[in-house]
């Protein structure tokens, strides 16, 4: 985190339908070929100038600050076997992440912008936030492929939970029962966890990338399958655009992928300055801003923010240790295990690959896997 610039990689292969790897040469072709069918894929980097740690950057990733938990694998605290048994490490840290507290990013703003222009066909995210809901994204563009916290349930025996008790007992810190009195199971938020499978609006939707005529990118390790797939599902020809700190997922082995390595805001601002959209991306941003005093909070420079975010998670696992009321030895005897191998890279049932044409997914997106046969 806290490049100024993002770094445009214009590797020597040719491309074959962009005149050149970079973004003036997308924005052309979006002028030129009309392009009205863009999907974008996103997942934990989008929401992490807005303060919400993402999974797993090495030392603001919530994964490496939750490893003194009562958890084998930090991954744990979104398991449904491990919430069966112990939900009280997810109830602390959706206390944190409860949505309400957080502004949308300049990101979000970007893929708004994009709808409010006609050019969305669909947006899939991993994120649980709901920020691109408040920046006013409208809900049938939105593929919440991980669930989000907008519901909740009993998981045993499936009745619905009220929101009112939900957010005062997740405020409190306290591990809401099923009201149904003969049942009294455990209530998760609709969060997809290790375990368990995607919402039928995910395979609804799985076809679209394969309709696209552009595909973004952003924020996203795309270590969790089936999402991980999805990039790869858009048509050969078909630029797609990778905005992420690290080179991932396969993204850059087509000849018209076009990768901009470095800070989501930033390179959404570089993409919107190629289509002369600059002045509409702000203000629609500004939109989003409670406080316009805290405008110039917003505008520090890109290292203050991370260290903001630096804090934002010190903060947030010392309200996990003292809700969770977890002594200093028992802290202790946890961090020597830690380097244990960790569960990165499994998906939710399905093993990850964010390859090209990964195998082994036929039952997720089975009109492509005929396809490929
Ligand atoms: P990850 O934490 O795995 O990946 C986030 C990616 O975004 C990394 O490649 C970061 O380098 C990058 N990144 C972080 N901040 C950025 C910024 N400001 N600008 C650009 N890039 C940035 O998060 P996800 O890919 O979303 O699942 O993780 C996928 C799933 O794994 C999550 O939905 C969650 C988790 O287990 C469940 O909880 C079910």
């Amino acid at each position: 985190m806290g490049n100024e610039e993002s770094t445009v990689v214009d590797d020597s292969t040719r491309p074959s339908v962009l005149e050149a790897r970079n973004m003036e040469a997308v924005a052309k072709y979006i002028q030129q070929h009309d392009v009205k069918r863009i999907v974008v894929m996103v997942g934990a980097g989008i929401s992490t100038s807005a303060g919400i740690p993402d999974f797993r950057s090495p030392d603001t990733g919530l994964y490496a600050n939750l490893a003194f938990l009562d958890l084998e694998e930090p991954e744990d605290v979104f398991d449904i076997s491990f919430f069966r048994e112990n939900p009280k490490p997810f109830y602390a840290l959706a206390k944190e992440l409860y949505p309400g507290r957080y502004r949308p990013t300049v990101a979000h703003s970007f893929i708004k912008l994009l709808y409010d222009k006609g050019l969305l066909l669909k947006h899939f995210t991993q994120n649980i936030d709901c920020l691109e809901r408040q920046a006013g994204l409208s809900g049938d563009k939105i593929v919440e492929a991980h669930g989000s916290f907008a519901t909740q349930r009993c998981i045993e025996c499936k009745t619905p939970y009220p929101d009112e008790e939900m957010q005062k007992k997740v405020h409190h810190g306290e591990v809401p029962h099923c009201l149904v009195p003969q049942c009294n199971g455990l209530v998760k938020p609709d969060i997809v966890f290790f375990g368990e499978a995607l919402p039928e609006s995910f395979f609804r939707s799985r076809d679209l990338p394969e309709q696209a005529d552009l595909c973004i990118v952003m924020g996203t390790s795309l270590s969790v399958q089936p999402f991980a797939s999805l990039p790869s599902f858009c048509r050969e020809g078909v630029p797609r655009v990778l905005i992420n700190m690290q080179r991932v997922g396969g993204l850059g082995s087509r000849p018209d992928d076009v990768l901009l390595l470095g800070d989501c805001d930033v390179g959404v601002r570089k993409f919107a300055k190629a289509m002369g959209w600059e002045e509409e991306l702000e203000a629609l941003w500004e939109q989003t801003n409670p406080d316009p005093k805290a405008r110039e909070a917003e505008n520090a420079p890109l290292q203050s923010r991370d260290e903001r975010l630096r804090d934002e998670v010190d903060r947030l696992t010392e309200d996990i240790e003292r809700t969770l009321g977890l002594t200093d030895a028992y802290q202790q005897r946890v961090r020597e295990r830690l380097g244990e191998p960790s569960k990165q890279g499994q998906s939710n049932g399905v093993d990850s690959g964010a390859g090209e044409e990964s195998t082994g997914l036929d039952h997720v997106f089975p009109h492509l896997a005929r396809k490929f046969r």
